[in-house]
């Protein structure tokens, strides 16, 4: 039985992905195509000819103006999905019809629904506007991950696990010696957690990123939007400085660290990952390094969990875990997950073990 929520937005693909060429990608295990139309619109169907199935991202498949003719025998779809014309008959099936799929584009990103139709509505949609907007600079990447998407959601529900895994780049011993504080909104579908240190070492990845060295006050505030969106606002600032009552903080520097966590097929997921800043705007050294840096730590990741999910693959059925306090935020998200999915959550106790 699956486990990935469907009636959902997840994202696709990076607005800059998709230009007027065809594009394909398997979202929550269902093959898509998508392209851009002559006037700028993304689209989004079944990557499968209604004819004998063949891939439409495909060649000999191409786009013609907005239409896509297809590579094996000829059938042409128009930006709706119909099918326009087939080949040696004039009259088209009227049941000839790509499905299509709900897709809106914000902040740089594709949504895309998986689900029904009708239920598909963009006020659901959860924002982070700084990651198109002047007053930040955003790198990205994507990675593959041969692991089932829960498996990142516990992941980065977690940053204690930054001290162990990614010491040296942005773990310091405070990350994991710090606790958190962990709030569940379940009406709006938001996992919070945080964790304020106040007195910590710099790590690397911000110490060459924003100029400050040792001591520093660092706060991760982690907002999870299940399934897809996840955020974690971090401030960095030198030790003792707090942000004024009426919110400006001059002397800090904010990096919004944003991940789309969607599931490519039931064991693996794309690894979308963003890094928005607000000081250095126009510094292209530091967003190599912002891009190089993050992308050394996404693999690690990537390559724990990998290892992760064989193991579990493996293990018999209803295997046993312990969690404790750090799990806390993880384990709010997995019963949110499974809710969503119409199911338990995986092997999670309603609280952690004191
Ligand atoms: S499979 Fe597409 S036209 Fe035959
Ligand atoms: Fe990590």
């Amino acid at each position: 039985m699956s486990t990935i929520p469907r009636n959902q937005w997840y994202v696709a693909a990076y607005s800059s992905e998709i230009t007027h060429e065809l594009f394909a990608r398997t979202v929550c295990g269902e093959p898509i195509l998508f392209w851009r139309t002559e006037d700028g619109t993304v689209v989004a169907h079944s990557d499968r000819c209604v004819h004998r199935r063949f891939p439409l991202s495909q060649a000999p498949s191409r786009l013609v103006g907005d239409t896509v003719v297809c590579g094996y025998h000829g059938f042409t779809y128009g930006p709706d999905g119909r099918c326009v014309a087939v080949p040696g008959q004039t009259r088209v099936p009227r049941t000839a019809r790509l499905t299509a799929y709900p897709v809106v584009e914000l902040d740089s990103l594709v949504w895309l629904w998986i689900g029904d139709p009708a239920e598909a509505d963009e006020g659901r949609i959860p924002r982070a506007s700084y990651l198109d907007s002047p007053g930040y600079t955003t790198v990205r990447g994507r990675e593959p991950l041969a692991a089932r998407f829960s498996l990142l959601v516990d992941n980065l529900l977690d940053l204690s696990h930054e001290t162990y895994l990614h010491g040296g780049y942005i773990g310091t011993p405070e990350v994991a010696d710090t606790p958190i504080t962990t709030e569940v909104d379940d009406e709006a579908g938001v996992v919070y957690v945080s964790r304020h240190m106040d007195d910590a070492e710099c790590p690397p990845f911000y110490e060459r990123s924003t100029g400050l060295s040792g001591r520093i006050s660092r706060w991760q505030d982690i907002e999870y939007t299940p399934p897809c969106l996840y955020k974690l606002h971090s401030r960095i600032a030198p030790v003792g400085s707090v942000p004024n009552p009426d919110g400006s903080d001059p002397d800090a520097f904010h990096v919004e660290v944003v991940y789309a966590i969607t599931p490519e097929t039931e064991h693996s997921t794309h690894d979308f990952w963003l890094v928005a800043r607000d000081f250095a705007l126009d510094d292209t050294g530091v967003s190599e390094f912002l891009a190089e840096n993050n992308r050394t730590v996404v693999l690690q990741d990537v390559e724990a969990l990998d290892v992760l999910e064989q193991v579990i693959q493996r293990e018999p059925e209803g295997y046993q875990e312990l969690s404790i306090n750090i799990d806390t935020g993880g384990l709010a998200a997995r019963r949110m997950l499974a809710r969503m999915a119409g199911q338990a959550p995986r092997n999670a106790p309603a609280a952690p073990a004191r």
